[in-house]
């Protein structure tokens, strides 16, 4: 990772992202997505430590976790608890795709996994303490992808500048999946 840029212009925080709008049928393992695939594999890069909290079938993290037992990943806790095992500053990239909803959510924990939740995943400080964890793991420099169905990413106020920001509409009245691409940004501290 590049950690060339200690002495970061803070006005390019505030240049606009890049934005794209591809079309493509949904899939529920996102990162087959064809063009969210390429989205990934612009920013992962070999031997780069890759984090994955909520990985399913996805093999692009190093580090993979998901509360599911079924899928082969090194952990399989509670992605906050997960985040929490993470050394400070050790990441280049985390990968992050949650359920997009409560309602999402609240079907995955209906087969698995209820008693191993950290804290109720339909409060918002649930999903506020993930990010909270993803921006110190990460090292400077270092890139989150996130999908969802918005775009808030990791924010500034958590010292993220957004880069890129790809809308996949699928068609119908399906919602889009929305994907963001932020840089944890150096502090000149
Ligand atoms: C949208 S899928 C991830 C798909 C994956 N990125 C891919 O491209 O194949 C979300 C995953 O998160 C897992 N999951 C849901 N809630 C979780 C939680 N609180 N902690 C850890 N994993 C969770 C689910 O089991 C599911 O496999």
């Amino acid at each position: 990772m590049n950690t060339d840029e200690t002495a970061i212009n803070y006005t390019t925080c505030y240049t606009q992202p890049l934005f794209s709008r591809v079309w493509a049928m949904p899939n529920k393992l996102t990162f087959t997505i064809k063009p969210i695939k390429e989205l990934v594999e612009k920013y992962v890069k070999e031997n780069q430590v890759v984090i994955d909290p909520f990985a399913n079938e996805s093999k692009y993290g190093t580090i993979r976790n998901d509360l599911n037992p079924e899928f082969d990943t090194h952990y399989h806790l509670d992605a906050l608890s997960f985040l929490k095992l993470m050394e400070s500053n050790s990441a280049d990239v985390v990968l992050y795709d949650p359920p997009y909803s409560i309602t999402q959510a609240a079907q995955c924990y209906k087969d698995y996994g209820k008693d191993k939740l950290e804290q109720n995943v339909a409060n918002m400080g649930y999903w506020g303490n993930c990010k909270n964890e993803v921006a110190r793991i990460l090292e400077p420099n270092g890139i989150v992808i996130i999908c969802g169905w918005n775009t808030n990413g990791v924010g500034l106020k958590r010292g993220f500048q957004m880069l890129e920001i790809l809308a996949v509409p699928h068609g119908g009245s399906k919602n889009d999946t929305l994907c963001t691409v932020e840089r944890k940004l150096p502090t000149l501290f």
